[in-house]
């Protein structure tokens, strides 16, 4: 249920590697906010339009129930709800590309390991926090592997014993050389992208969101 607000919220990531550049890009499309005390909600100062600071991984959930109307999120991100969302349910829609965060969804192995191509993981146990692309993509190259669900610390898996491979974003490729393990392949490639929610909108805020993405494209071709 959801209670009629006339002003706009965007979801952004609290922190991690989209929260720092989203914030600035709305800062930089003209919008001013002053902090709750608790640092969670950032009211719009200069115009009806305020965001909430949670985890990436919810605000899919966020703009399916209606809570906000849009969101900055990984493109990976609403592609593995869309692919794990019950049928019938409306999935949230990418509105704009926004050219920042860029990453990609990556198999990978231990260094050093007896893999070296992706059809030897067939019979094989793969870590991952997406499920639903990384079944998508097994399906469609014909590999049958088990996947192990893990909300986070993916890359330890297979040190833990948990998997023989892993399926997690890479950036820099950091956090896959702290672990002993390298990239077979990308499965997809993602940035950040401004979401919107699948409910219908009044015609004030649907012309609030038109402003909105307006002014971020402004923003976006002034970078230079
Ligand atoms: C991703 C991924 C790795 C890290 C890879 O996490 O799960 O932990 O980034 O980046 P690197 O190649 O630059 O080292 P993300 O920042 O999306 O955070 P989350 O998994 O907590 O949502
Ligand atoms: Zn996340
Ligand atoms: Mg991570």
């Amino acid at each position: 249920m959801t209670i009629a607000r006339d002003r706009l919220r965007v979801a952004v990531q609290k922190s991690g590697r989209l929260a720092e550049t989203s914030l600035s890009l709305l800062r930089r499309a003209g919008l001013s906010f002053r902090a709750s005390r608790d640092r969670l909600f950032l009211y719009g100062e200069n115009l009806p339009i305020d965001v909430l600071l949670v985890r990436d991984d919810d605000i899919p959930g966020l703009l399916m129930e209606g809570s906000c109307e849009l969101g900055i999120v990984g493109r990976n991100v609403l592609a593995e709800q869309r692919l794990t969302a019950l049928p019938g349910t409306d999935a949230p829609a990418e509105r704009l590309a926004l050219g920042f965060g860029g990453c990609r969804l990556s198999l990978a192995v231990t260094d050093g390991g007896p893999i070296t191509v992706p059809a030897q993981l067939d019979g094989l146990r793969i870590a991952t926090s997406y499920p639903g692309l990384l079944a998508d993509w097994l399906a469609v190259n014909g590999i049958r592997a088990e996947i192990v669900v893990l909300s986070g610390s993916v890359e330890i898996a297979p040190r833990l014993g948990k998997a023989d491979a892993i399926c997690d974003l890479v950036s820099s490729g950091a956090t896959l050389a702290a672990n002993q393990l390298h990239e077979l392949v990308a499965i997809l490639h993602s940035e950040a992208v401004l979401a919107a929610s699948p409910h219908p909108l009044g015609s004030a805020k649907a012309e609030q969101v038109e402003r909105l993405c307006a002014r971020i494209e402004g923003a976006q071709s002034s970078d230079g």
